[in-house]
């Protein structure tokens, strides 16, 4: 064992969910594999996603991972029940923990969830979370053109907002008091949704999908709440992209100066040999 967690993304995603687990786990090194020279994956064909998933359930199990976590909301819904049934090793998504999230958080019991198109056509959060509460009403809206800006760094708050606001605005009068950031893409720009409510008077509960999943995987590894810092801890970063462009979004999210950092080309072509 390499005393390390996997996580996976299409592509910078899965940072938003890095962030959260160095901020909890500090006596794991970790691998983190970006899809960027296929994504997005929001818009792909349920088959190729859930192949593409298990595909990086390989590759980080080759790394010596002790677990892995699927940290884009699109590859849970068509890849993480292959991927646990395949492999024999801890595997896990994060769309039932972010819904257990916002079960437990709504009082008006009206959650909103934006998302990746192809995660919500699944309805997979709209199923899950009526599993939790049949009481709940959701109401989902894809908002697919918020992945590329983000993903290419293009974060500026005044551009975003605009963005964001446009799509806000499809829930017309649904009077959620919580809402899903459900594509691990949009927590980057966490900022952004907060200053929208802000101005408009709002008291929503935005939830993050990161937090119950890596306190999950903090129960699966044992790892404690105190738990000691290792020293020299690594983070390698594989990509089927271009490396700076990943750097560039990174650098702006993230700080990883405690951390000696890889960055490791990937030829997408070679991940085939998984599911072969
Ligand atoms: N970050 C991803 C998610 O959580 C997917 C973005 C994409 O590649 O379309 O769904």
């Amino acid at each position: 064992m390499s005393n390390s967690i996997g996580l996976f993304d299409s592509g910078t995603g899965g940072l938003s969910v890095l962030k959260n687990a160095i901020k909890k786990i500090h006596n794991k090194n970790f691998v983190y594999l970006g899809d960027t020279g296929r994504m997005p994956y929001g818009v792909k064909k349920p088959e190729e996603i859930r192949d593409y998933t298990l595909e990086a359930m390989g590759f980080l199990q080759d790394k010596g991972v002790d677990l892995s976590v699927i940290a884009c909301n699109t590859a849970t819904v068509h890849g993480l029940d292959a991927s646990v049934e395949k492999y024999d090793y801890p595997i896990l998504g994060i769309i039932s923990w972010a819904s257990l999230d916002s079960v437990e958080v709504t009082h008006n019991r009206k959650i909103a969830l934006i998302g990746t198109e192809s995660t919500v056509n699944s309805k997979v959060y709209d199923n899950t979370i009526k599993s939790l509460d049949p009481r709940i009403e959701v109401k989902s809206i894809a908002c697919q053109d918020l992945v590329l800006p983000i993903e290419h760094g293009n974060l500026e708050d005044a551009y975003m907002e605009k963005l964001i606001r446009k799509h806000l605005d499809e829930f017309g009068d649904f009077d959620y008091d919580t809402i899903i950031l459900g594509c691990t893409h949009f927590p980057i720009v966490k900022k952004s949704f907060k200053k929208i409510f802000k101005k408009d008077n709002r008291n929503v509960k935005i939830i993050n999908p990161a937090y119950l999943s890596i306190k999950r995987a903090m129960e699966i590894l044992n790892i404690e709440k105190d738990n000691e810092p290792l020293d020299n801890r690594t983070i390698d970063f594989y990509l089927t992209g271009d490396i700076d462009l990943f750097k560039h979004t990174l650098n702006q999210f993230l700080n990883l100066s405690d951390f000696k950092l890889t960055f490791n080309q990937v030829n997408s072509d070679d991940l085939t040999k998984y599911i072969k």
